[in-house]
């Protein structure tokens, strides 16, 4: 495993992170021994949001943690906050720290390294977003923050009030929801894929040395689910069996390797439940795409190139 600094952070983190939003449904030693087979091939960042199962997904991590006390300190949390489930965003003080004190408490934990704000609100008041930060930070609650699904604006408004460094950008990217990708490859054309959707999201954090963690690395969308084996990508998955035979691994693997081979340096938070999938997932380590290969697997479902 590949470990890298986050800038602006003394966090040393593995190349890929265990995601667990779809750990709710499974049972503690399931999820123990998912833990066991993200600690054994060397993942040390685990994320989380207090709304995953409804809490339930960290009730269960915690659960491990308290089983296994020699955990904790091996491993960089996250979590994030400020979705009140099935109704709005809310960034007021109030809700953050209950937000931060619930998740503490099911995460059964001090602290947690890393607090997202999960998505923008619209009626965020950024000097009220920083007086809470620096509340967190202060009684050591949170050691680091970030945000979710933000644009660099979005971002930069935060940054004007906020005083501690955003450090992490967490966003949905995959080889088929590629829009991050798309305008700029696409600028000043009349495709629809030319429309700047994000504000040049991916440059900005790359020119403010914010961490990008892909999410959803393997799903086409909510309805359809993973591409993988999808028959409605069919041209996609054409690509990755073909590339997955040269390389000697899996199309998982190489729909990793696609976002790896990216200069920007992601992070995916793989979502996985199964230790097996996973251990498939991190062979993505072991070979670099060419250029024509991102390529060709990036374009292979008929997007735009001008
Ligand atoms: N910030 C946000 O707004 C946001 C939104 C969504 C998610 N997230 C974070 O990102 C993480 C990842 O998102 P995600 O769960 O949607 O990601 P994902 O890694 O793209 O998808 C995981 C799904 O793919 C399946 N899968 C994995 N490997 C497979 C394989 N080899 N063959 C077939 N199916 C396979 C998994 O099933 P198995 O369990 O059976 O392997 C699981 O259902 C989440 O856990 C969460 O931490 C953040």
């Amino acid at each position: 495993m590949k470990y890298y600094n986050i800038k602006n952070t003394d966090l040393k983190v593995s190349n890929a992170a265990l995601g667990c939003m779809r750990i709710e449904s499974k049972s503690v030693e399931e999820v123990e021994a998912l833990v066991a087979a993200a600690l054994d091939a060397g993942i040390n960042f685990f994320d989380h949001a207090d709304i995953y199962g409804g809490g339930k997904s960290e009730e269960l991590f915690g659960e491990v943690l308290k089983r296994n006390p020699g955990y904790r300190e091996k491993m960089i949390l996250q979590t994030k906050c400020a979705i009140v489930p099935g109704k709005r965003y809310d960034f007021s003080k109030e809700y953050i720290m209950s937000c931060v004190n619930g998740s503490l408490k099911r995460l059964q934990t001090d602290y947690i390294d890393i607090l997202l704000l999960h998505r923008p609100d619209a009626l965020c008041d950024p000097a009220e977003v920083a007086e809470t930060f620096d509340e967190l930070y202060k009684s050591g609650k949170v050691k680091y923050f970030g945000v979710s699904n933000h644009t660099g604006m979005q971002i930069e408004l935060l940054k004007k009030y906020v005083k501690q460094p955003l450090i992490i950008n967490q966003l949905q990217l995959s080889v088929i929801h590629s829009v991050l990708i798309d305008s700029g490859l696409n600028m000043n054309m009349v495709e629809p894929y030319a429309a700047d959707k994000d504000g040049a999201t991916l440059d900005y954090c790359r020119l403010n040395d914010i961490l990008i963690q892909p999410w959803s690395s393997l799903q086409a969308s909510w309805a359809d689910g993973t591409f993988i084996d999808n028959p409605k990508y069919p041209k996609t998955n054409e690509v990755l069996a073909s590339l997955a035979e040269k390389y000697h691994t899996n199309k998982t693997a190489v729909s990793l390797a696609w976002l790896l081979r990216h200069p920007a340096g992601f992070q995916p938070i793989i979502g996985t439940t199964s230790p097996f999938h996973l251990k498939q997932a991190l062979e993505a380590e072991n070979f670099e795409l060419t250029r024509q290969e991102w390529y060709d697997l990036y374009l292979a479902e008929g997007k735009p190139l001008p």
